[in-house]
C-alpha cells in the first residue's frame, strides 16, 4: 500500500472513531436531558396545579382550572380518597384507559415511566397528594406522553450519521491533499535516486520553498549529498587523468627504449645498457608511484585506524636512524621533554614523517632539524630545513594532488606531489593538523599537530 494511502486510510479511520465517540456522546446526552426537562415540566405543572386549586377555590370549575396544564398528549385528573375520579381532562383515551386511577395515602410525590409498546415511546405518570389540614383527601395525577422525542431523536440521529459522513468524507480528501504535500519532497527525492541509479549522475533535488521542516531539511540535506558526491567524482576524474598524465612520461620511455631494442637490436652494448638503465628507472619510478597512489587511496576513507599510546622520543629517534642509513645524511632531533608521548596509529604517523622528512632532505642540502614539542591542546612535530623553499604563490596549492612547485626539478628527485596530500589525509584521519611555512631560497618548517587527546576514529 503506498504510504499516502496508508496515511489517509488511519486518519480517516481514526477521525471517524473519534466523530462516532462525540456523536453518541452528543446523542445520548440529547436524550437524557430532554427527558429530564419534561419531567421536571410535569413535576412543575403539579406544584402550580396544586397552588392554583388552593388559592382560587370557589371560582370556576375544577375542569376550567386543570384544562390550561393539560398537556397535547396525556390527561389530568383528581382521584379522591375512596379511589373515584373526582374531575378529570384528557386529550388521550388511550392513557385513560391505560392507567388505573390510584389515591396515594402518603404525603410524598410518586413518579412513573411507562413504555406502553415497548419502544422508544414513554409515558410519564406523576401523582401528587392534595391535603387539607395535614389530611390527605385527594390525588392529583398527571400522564403525559414525551412529547417529540422519537422525531427528536430521528431527527438528530440523521444530522449526527451525515455530519460523520461529511466528516469522513472531507477527512479522506484532506489526508489525500495533505499527504500528497507530506510525501511530494519524498517522491522527489525517490525520483532524483532513480533517475541517478538509471543514468549514473549525481542530480539534485529542485525545493520549490524554503520551510524549516523536517522534509525541507531531508531534501537540503540530500542535496548536499549530492553536492559532496560531485566533488568525490569529480576529484576522482581528475585522479585519474593527473595518474594517467603522470604515468604517460615513464610509460613513454620504457616503449621508446624497447623500439629502440626492437629495432637496433642489443648489438650496440653502449646504447643496449642505456636503454635497460632507463627503462629499469622509469618502471621503478611507475612502481613508487603506483605504491603513492594506494597510499593516497588508503588514507582519503575514513580507516579504522590502529590508535596507541606513542612514546614521541623513541619513536622519532628510530626513524631518524633508519633515514640517516638511507639517505646518508645527518639528522638533528631536538626535545625538551622525552616523556612527551601521542594516541596516533604508528604505521600512519610513521609514513608522515617519513614524508615531511623525505622532502626536507629531498629540497635541502643543508641541516634538517627534527623538534618534538608540546603545547597546551597539542603535541606537535616540527621538521625544519634551511633549503630552497617553495615560492609565496605556490604555498596555497602545495597540498593538492600532482601539485610540484618544479616538475623538471622534482623529477630529477623523483617526486610525484602525492606526499603531501597523504599526509595530511594522514593527519586528518588522526583529527589532527598540518602547517607549513616557508620562505624561497631560506627553508621549510613543517609542523604535524595531534591532539592531546586523540579520539580514536
Ligand atoms: N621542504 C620542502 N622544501 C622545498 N619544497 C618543498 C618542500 N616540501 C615540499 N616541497 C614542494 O612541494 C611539492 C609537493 O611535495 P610532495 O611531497 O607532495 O611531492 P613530491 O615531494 O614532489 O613527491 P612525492 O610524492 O614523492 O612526495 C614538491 O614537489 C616541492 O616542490
Ligand atoms: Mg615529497
Amino acid at each position: 500500500m503506498k504510504i499516502t494511502t496508508k496515511i489517509n486510510v488511519i486518519t480517516t479511520a481514526w477521525l471517524l472513531l473519534i466523530l462516532i465517540a462525540i456523536n453518541s456522546i452528543v446523542f445520548l446526552s440529547f436524550m437524557t436531558i430532554t427527558f429530564n426537562l419534561v419531567q421536571n415540566e410535569v413535576q412543575q405543572k403539579s406544584s402550580d396545579i396544586i397552588k392554583v386549586m388552593k388559592k382560587n377555590d370557589e371560582q370556576g370549575s375544577l375542569n376550567d382550572k386543570l384544562l390550561p396544564y393539560l398537556a397535547s398528549h396525556g390527561f389530568l385528573r383528581i382521584i379522591d380518597d375512596q379511589g373515584h375520579v373526582q374531575t378529570q381532562v384528557s386529550n388521550d383515551q388511550y392513557l385513560l384507559k391505560k392507567i388505573d386511577p390510584e389515591f396515594l395515602r402518603k404525603e410524598k410525590t410518586t413518579k412513573r415511566i411507562i413504555r406502553p409498546h415497548g419502544g422508544e415511546e414513554q409515558i410519564i405518570i406523576y401523582q401528587h397528594p392534595i391535603s387539607n389540614s395535614g389530611k390527605v383527601t385527594g390525588t392529583l395525577e398527571i400522564a403525559e406522553r414525551v412529547p417529540g422525542l422519537e422525531l427528536g431523536k430521528d431527527v438528530l440521529l440523521g444530522i449526527l450519521s451525515f455530519c460523520t459522513l461529511l466528516g469522513a468524507v472531507l477527512s479522506l480528501l484532506g489526508g489525500k491533499w495533505l499527504s500528497n504535500i507530506i510525501i511530494r519532497p519524498i517522491s522527489n527525492i525517490i525520483g532524483s535516486m532513480e533517475e541517478i541509479e538509471q543514468s549514473g549522475v549525481p542530480k539534485k533535488i529542485v525545493i520549490q520553498r524554503e520551510t524549516k521542516d523536517e522534509l525541507n531539511k531531508l531534501a537540503v540535506t540530500f542535496n548536499r549529498m549530492i553536492d559532496r558526491l560531485d566533488v568525490t567524482l569529480e576529484q576522482q576524474k581528475q585522479f585519474i587523468s593527473d595518474a594517467s598524465h603522470e604515468l604517460k612520461t615513464p610509460l613513454t620511455v620504457i616503449k621508446s627504449y624497447a623500439d629502440l631494442l626492437r629495432r637496433r637490436g642489443i648489438q650496440n652494448v653502449d646504447m643496449t645498457l642505456e636503454a635497460i638503465e632507463s627503462i629499469h628507472s622509469e618502471a621503478t619510478r611507475i612502481q613508487k608511484m603506483t605504491e603513492r597512489f594506494l597510499d593516497l587511496a588508503k588514507t582519503e576513507v575514513d580507516e579504522d585506524l590502529d590508535f596507541k599510546l606513542i612514546p614521541l622520543t623513541e619513536f622519532c629517534q628510530r626513524i631518524i636512524q633508519q633515514l640517516e642509513v638511507a639517505y646518508s645524511r645527518k639528522l638533528k632531533f631536538h626535545t625538551e621533554n622525552n616523556k612527551i608521548a601521542v594516541l596516533a596509529d604508528e604505521l600512519k604517523l610513521k609514513q608522515v614523517i617519513i614524508i615531511i622528512v623525505d622532502n626536507a632532505l629531498k629540497y635541502s642540502k643543508e641541516q634538517v632539524e627534527i623538534f618534538v614539542e608540546e603545547n597546551e591542546r597539542h603535541v606537535i612535530i616540527r621538521v625544519v630545513d634551511y633549503g630552497i623553499g617553495i615560492p609565496a604563490d605556490d604555498i596555497d596549492s602545495i597540498f593538492e594532488r600532482f601539485y610540484r612547485v618544479d616538475k623538471a626539478r622534482s623529477r630529477e628527485t623523483g617526486g610525484m606531489g602525492l606526499g603531501l596530500p597523504i599526509a595530511k589525509n594522514i593527519m586528518k584521519q588522526h583529527h589532527g593538523e598540518i602547517k607549513l611555512r616557508s620562505k624561497e631560497g631560506q627553508g621549510t618548517e613543517v609542523a604535524l599537530l595531534l591532539p592531546k587527546e586523540s579520539k580514536a576514529t
